[in-house]
């Protein structure tokens, strides 16, 4: 079996205005998707899984993509997450020339789906990566981030920015803006991360901001100003100046709200971490559920999360340096 394994993310900022060309910065954390996999000439493909969340429930699933998963779990995130398999098999195929070529995949995660952690992204990663190596064919980073973001461009009914997948699969600070897509110097950020047990459908969230867009001009504004924040917070990264970080975090979080992704759990985790002195927080990824980023370099943020109700789980979250790389 070839293993490889790639890191989810948190969006320092910028999160939805990237689907539209602006600028956005995520930061790959130390939360791993790991992906195994074995060539099978039959052209099937089986996929099993686990552990695709945080807090002990575990999603377990054995299918293939011509026959009916065996389903424990919410179906539509089985659904999304055999989406993704399948699109990042057919990437495989493609770049490898191998048109009928099978995998039995096993999928292990301690990032949880569809919560703003880029689980989505990891996955896919990590299968690319691990997938082409079993046929002889190593990728560069670059090229699996093209071809994962390929597959949530198509999964997401054209509704993708490259920034989750160029993240995950280079890890560290990143840019994204449009096609342009590069690492940058980030401080050590004391990153907290609150969840609130629960998930949001990206395709539903993206196509909700377009909806708004197309209707107000002032929600088109709200966009470019969320841009405008990301060059802000691009300048106090630079600085390693937590408190401009902070302050811009939460304008950013005002920002997502105001065009509708935040939730009732997300802005009570946000205010939790608030009151408790983090320099600012934020929801993270597309949202209407999931989780909150929040910068505290004490103890604070955390002990108070853990007593904020609707918050399940919340720990720290360490920078990934690395991005996809191979397992023994
Ligand atoms: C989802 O993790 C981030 C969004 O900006 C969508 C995308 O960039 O593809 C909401």
């Amino acid at each position: 079996m070839t293993r490889s394994s790639a890191p989810g993310k948190v969006y320092l900022f910028g999160e939805h205005a990237v689907v539209y060309g602006e600028p956005a910065v995520p930061c790959a954390i130390e939360r791993r998707a790991r992906v195994g996999v074995r060539r099978r000439d039959d052209g099937k493909l089986r996929v099993h899984a686990e552990d695709l969340s945080l807090d002990g429930f575990t999603v377990e699933y054995g299918g293939s993509a011509d026959g009916q998963p065996d389903v424990d779990v919410p179906e539509s995130l089985v659904t999304a997450a055999m989406g993704y398999v399948d699109g990042a098999i057919e990437q495989v195929r493609e770049v490898t020339g191998e048109e009928e070529v099978g995998f039995d995949v096993t999928i292990e995660s301690d990032i949880p789906l569809g919560a703003g952690l880029g689980s989505s992204a990891a996955v896919v990663v990590a299968a690319i990566d691990a997938a082409t190596r079993e046929l002889g064919v190593t990728l560069e980073p670059t090229e699996i981030a093209e071809r994962a973001f390929r597959t949530e461009y198509e999964v997401q009914d054209g509704q993708a920015s490259r920034a989750d997948t160029f993240c995950s699969a280079t890890g560290g600070a990143v840019r994204v803006e449009g096609e342009d897509c590069g690492s940058i110097e980030a401080p050590d950020l004391p990153l907290v991360i609150g969840f609130d047990g629960g998930a949001g459908d990206t395709g539903e969230l993206v196509a909700g901001v377009r909806r708004l867009r197309e209707e107000y001009p002032f929600a088109e504004d709200t966009v470019g100003a969320i841009g405008d924040v990301v060059r802000n917070g691009e300048d106090a990264l630079e600085a390693g100046d937590l408190e401009e970080l902070g302050r811009l975090m939460n304008f950013n979080h005002g920002l997502l709200s105001a065009l509708g992704v935040s939730s009732r759990s997300l802005d009570a985790m946000v205010w939790a971490a608030r009151d408790a002195g983090a320099r600012g927080a934020k929801l993270t990824g597309a949202g209407g559920g999931g989780c909150i980023v929040a910068l505290d370099p004490t103890d604070e943020t955390e002990t108070a999360l853990s007593y904020t109700p609707g918050c399940e789980e919340t720990f720290r979250a360490e920078l990934a340096d690395s991005g996809v790389k191979r397992l023994e």
